[in-house]
């Protein structure tokens, strides 16, 4: 592959090669901290949505991998000034980046800047479409936490409709072969979901019951744009992850959270610390391996190409 666009176009022969090659980054950042792998390589991250996890963890791998590495200060650049994202790649292409990673607030912009640059383009997240690292990020953590990605059972829980972590991992983990349950209120359910293999709940228990996996999902209100936004305690009462709701699921189920999270909005605060539950710390750490693998193998793509030109 040339870019890393979405989870939709790799097989599971890829996510497999990817997971193995982060677990040798899960030891390496927990050791020596350094590799020449991307020496001589320059990456650039734009990021028009704001982000905490992955443009820190994009930046470290980088870094760790011995990158050149430049984050855009977007909110300073000229698409203030009405410069076009597509002019905007342009211009950063015209400096020879050659891994670019992107965060747009509009689903298909990060495909579409792709298709206009000579360099390796990593999708940081694009509107509700797709955010590919996360999904690899959080089938490492069950990997590694579960011992096997395939054959379990996994809720993914709250508002699935506005959300790219729930659409990257509703086809990964499908891809994986493991039983996908999506709980959410039905004004947060994508309408024909099923047909991707899921079944679909909107209440708590019935949905938890015997799962090994619970991944919870942030309200989205910034993308909820004029239609219906539930009362928070009302959501929390309903579809909060407490520990009486995880009581439904196996008695060894981990709990998931990609962050940012609302603490009493979509899971209780103290669950979300239970270090005997909770691998949401572990999620962040996978995540700095899991993007050192990404680049990794563009980077190996790259060079062959560029070798072969
Ligand atoms: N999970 C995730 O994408 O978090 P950030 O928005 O902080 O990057």
């Amino acid at each position: 592959h040339r870019h890393l666009l979405g989870i939709e176009p790799l097989a599971p022969s890829d996510i497999t090669t990817l997971l193995d090659l982060a677990d040798d980054y899960v030891t390496l950042n927990r050791t020596a901290k350094h590799s020449d792998t991307l020496a001589g390589l320059t990456q650039i991250n734009m990021f028009f949505e704001n982000s905490t996890r992955t443009q820190a963890s994009f930046e470290i791998a980088g870094k760790r991998l011995g990158a050149d590495v430049m984050n855009m200060a977007m909110q300073a650049s000229s698409i203030k000034k009405g410069e076009t994202l597509i002019d905007t790649a342009m211009t950063l292409n015209a400096m020879h980046p050659d891994l670019l990673v992107v965060r747009h607030p509009q689903s298909g912009a990060v495909d579409l800047l792709a298709q206009k640059v000579n360099c390796a383009v990593l999708n940081a997240g694009d509107g509700r479409h797709e955010h590919p690292t996360q999904a690899l990020l959080d089938a490492l953590t069950i990997r590694r936490a579960k011992g096997r990605l395939h054959r379990l059972s996994i809720a993914i829980c709250g508002d699935i409709a506005h959300s790219r972590v729930a659409r990257s991992n509703i086809m990964l983990l499908g891809k994986m072969e493991n039983r996908i349950r999506l709980i959410a209120p039905p004004t947060l359910m994508p309408s024909g979901i099923e047909e991707f293999g899921v079944e679909v709940f909107d209440d708590m228990a019935k949905g938890l019951k015997d799962v090994d996996v619970v991944m919870m999902l942030r309200l989205q209100k910034e993308r909820m744009d004029g239609g219906f936004i539930p009362s928070e305690r009302e959501y929390y009462h309903r579809f909060g992850l407490d520990s009486e709701k995880l009581a439904h699921a196996k008695p060894d189920a981990i709990v998931m959270h990609p962050g940012p999270m609302n603490r009493g909005v979509e899971i209780d605060g103290t669950l979300a610390d239970d270090i005997n539950r909770s691998v949401i710390q572990e999620q962040v750490e996978m995540g700095v391996a899991v993007r050192m693998a990404a680049m990794d193998l563009l980077a190996q793509n790259l060079r062959a190409e560029r070798a072969a030109a």
